[in-house]
């Protein structure tokens, strides 16, 4: 097993992308640590993680105030003495209104405390203890559209955009601890992300199948284990020489799709 006795961290790990990841890497023997918001979701998903092997824990937390940040950490390391893995996960779309002559400066603030700070608080919580153990595994998880654009979400993809600067500083500032940062930009993934956009939308399959054929040259939409997988590559020791990279996990995007190359 790759992640045998270590425990990790993962923001937003009650639903979706993050769930995905807690479950992936609980069956590699991992024990994982669930910061989330959503109490339900969250404790059920710690249980799927402790039935999968790894033992899984579910503490409330806000990523957006650092009281909760700490308090979280603090915790994990009562529990289980060690982090050795942060999956700096949580985050989303306040609110859907993105050109710029539409977003307030309060939405802008909100947008960039849930996509960009929330990932500082968490390292600057979790670091120390990893810098005690000469021993760390940051991933951060952006997004295609920080780079690559498909609408405009000004606030989001800027502070997604934030995220990348993030990780190259980090990855050059921890290397001397033996701590990677590394980041993840997925393209369209099927979770609960889409649900303000799509909650009346009759046809769910038809409207992903359309963003993929429009969007994405593998003509598919991801899967929370498509990010999972490249995330347990860089939680593992297969990454251990790896910082400062991005992956992107987006069925070939950047990539033009075929249509948009061959007479479509
Ligand atoms: N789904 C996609 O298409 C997509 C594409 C690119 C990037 N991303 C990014 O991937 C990450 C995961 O997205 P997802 O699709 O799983 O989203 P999701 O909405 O399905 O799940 C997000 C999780 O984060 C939690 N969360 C929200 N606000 C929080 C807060 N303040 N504190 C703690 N937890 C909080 C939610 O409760 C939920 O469990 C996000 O950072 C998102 O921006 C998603």
């Amino acid at each position: 097993m790759l992640l045998e006795n270590r425990v990790a961290i993962i923001t937003g790990g009650a639903m979706g992308i993050g769930r995905g990841i807690a479950l992936k890497f609980a069956a590699e023997g991992c024990s994982v640590v669930i910061a989330d918001v959503a109490a339900a979701e969250g404790k059920k998903t710690a249980e799927e993680v402790s039935q999968k092997g790894g033992e899984g824990i579910f503490l409330p937390c806000d990523v957006t105030a650092s009281r909760q940040v700490k308090d979280m950490v603090g915790k994990a390391i009562s529990k289980f003495r060690k982090i050795d893995i942060l999956v700096n996960n949580a985050g989303g779309v306040p609110d859907p209104k993105g050109s710029l002559d539409e977003v307030s400066e309060e939405q802008w603030d909100k947008s960039l405390n849930l996509n960009l700070k929330s990932v500082f608080l968490c390292c600057q919580a979790v670091v120390p203890h990893m810098k005690k153990n000469k021993y760390g595994k940051i991933i951060n998880v952006s997004s295609l559209g920080a780079v690559h654009p498909a609408v405009s979400v000004v606030h989001y993809h800027a502070a997604k955009a934030g995220v990348l600067g993030l990780t190259y500083n980090l990855a050059f500032e921890l290397a001397p601890f033996n701590i990677t940062v590394n980041v993840i930009l997925p393209g369209p993934i099927r979770t609960p992300f889409w649900e303000p956009v799509t909650k009346d939308v009759p046809d769910k399959d038809a409207y992903f199948a359309e963003i993929a054929k429009k969007e994405v040259p593998m003509q598919r939409v991801g899967t929370p284990e498509d990010i999972a997988g490249a995330a347990l590559f860089l939680a593992s020791e297969l990454s251990a020489f790896v910082s400062g990279e991005t992956i992107n996990v987006a069925g070939g995007l950047p990539q033009l799709p075929h249509d948009a190359t061959i007479g479509g």
